[in-house]
C-alpha cells in the first residue's frame, strides 16, 4: 500500500483531518532502516493510524557536523512506509517548517540536555525538541514512538510531553540490531568494512557491562571498559553509567535501573549505543 505522501502544512492538516481514531507519530530524519521499520510496526500494533514525518533537521546539526552527507533515500523510505502499512508521510523541507529562517524561540532542554551527547553537541537537544515540539502541534498526534537507541533523547522528549503539558503519550522501542550486536543506524553507512568491524566493540563493551550487572557499578564500569580498551581505533567519548531519570553517574552504592551509555568515534563517524540494566 502506498501511503499519502504530503509536503506543506495545508496538505498535511488536510490529510490530518481525514484520520480518526488513535493516531500515532514515528518522527525520523530519513535514511530508514529496519529500527525504523520497528518504530512503525509497535505504532501499527496499537494505534489507528500512523503518520511518519522524514525531516533532516539542521536545528539539531551543529557546523562542521554531517547533515550535508547525510544519507537521503527518499524513495526507499516512502517505500518501507508502505510496507508497514503507514497512512501518512509528511516531509516537508527546512521552508516549510522554518519559514522564518532559524527560529528565534526554542525549546530549552535545561540541565539534562548540556550532559553526555550534549555536552558533545551543545545545543543538539535544543534543535531535537524544538522540531518535536512543532511536529507534536503540526501533527496532532496520540502517542509518539521513539527508539531506546537515543535514550538521552526519549528521555527529554517525555519529559518535554510531561512538563510542557503536550499530552502526548511518549512510547519507548527497544533497539533494533544486527546479528553481531550493532545497533541500527543510518550513519552506519559511513563505515567502511574494517571500520564496521570495529565498530561491533560498542555494543560488546555494553554487553559485558551488562553481564556484570549483579557485581555493582564498579564492576560494570571494569568489564564494559576493559573490552573498549582492547580496540585502540575507536575514540571513545563517554562510558557511563547513570541513572535512567537524571542521567547522573551512579555511586558504587546504588542499586536499581541504570542505564550504561557509550560514545565514540571510529575514523570520521561518531555513534552512540547503550543497554538499560538492573545493578545488584
Ligand atoms: P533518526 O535518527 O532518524 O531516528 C528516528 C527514530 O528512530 C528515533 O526515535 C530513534 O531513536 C529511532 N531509532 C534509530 N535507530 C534505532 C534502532 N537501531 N532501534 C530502534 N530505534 C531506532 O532521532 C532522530 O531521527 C531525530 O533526532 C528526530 C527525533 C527525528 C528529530 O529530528
Amino acid at each position: 500500500m502506498t501511503p499519502v505522501v504530503v509536503h506543506t502544512r495545508d496538505e498535511l492538516s488536510d490529510a490530518r483531518a481525514k484520520l480518526t481514531g488513535k493516531v500515532a507519530v514515528v518522527m525520523t530524519m530519513g535514511a530508514l532502516h529496519e529500527g525504523h521499520a520497528e518504530l512503525m510496526r509497535q505504532a501499527r500494533a496499537e494505534a489507528d493510524h500512523i503518520v511518519v514525518t522524514i525531516f533532516l533537521n539542521p536545528l539539531q546539526f551543529a557546523a562542521g557536523e554531517d547533515l550535508s552527507r547525510y544519507p537521503r533515500t527518499f524513495d526507499d523510505d516512502v517505500r518501507m512506509c508502505g510496507a508497514e502499512g503507514v497512512d501518512l508521510v509528511f516531509a516537508p523541507s527546512p521552508d516549510v517548517i522554518y519559514p522564518d529562517g532559524e527560529p528565534k524561540v526554542r525549546v530549552s532542554a535545561g540541565s539534562l540536555g548540556d550532559v553526555l551527547e550534549g555536552s558533545s553537541r551543545p545545543g543538539h537537544f535544543d534543535g531535537v525538541l524544538t522540531v518535536v515540539a512543532k511536529m507534536f502541534h503540526l501533527v496532532r498526534p496520540d502517542r509518539a514512538y521513539f527508539g531506546q537507541k537515543d535514550a538521552q533523547q526519549l528521555l527529554l522528549i517525555r519529559r518535554m510531553s510531561t512538563d510542557l503539558d503536550f499530552g502526548v503519550d511518549v512510547i519507548a522501542v527497544p533497539t533494533v540490531r544486527e546479528g553481531d550486536g550493532l545497533a541500527l543506524s543510518s550513519r552506519n553507512i559511513y563505515l567502511g568494512s574494517a571500520d564496521r568491524e570495529i565498530a561491533t566493540c560498542l555494543s560488546t563493551a555494553l554487553r559485558a557491562g551488562a553481564s556484570a550487572a549483579e557485581e555493582g557499578p564498579a564492576a560494570v564500569r571494569r568489564a564494559a571498559r576493559d573490552v573498549l580498551v582492547r580496540e585502540p581505533l575507536v575514540m571513545v567519548d563517554y562510558l557511563v553509567l547513570v541513572d535512567p531519570v537524571g542521567l547522573e553517574q551512579v555511586p558504587e552504592w546504588y542499586r536499581g535501573r541504570a542505564l550504561l551509555a557509550v560514545a565514540g568515534r571510529i575514523g570520521t563517524t561518531r555513534l552512540i549505543d547503550n543497554i538499560p540494566l538492573e545493578v545488584g
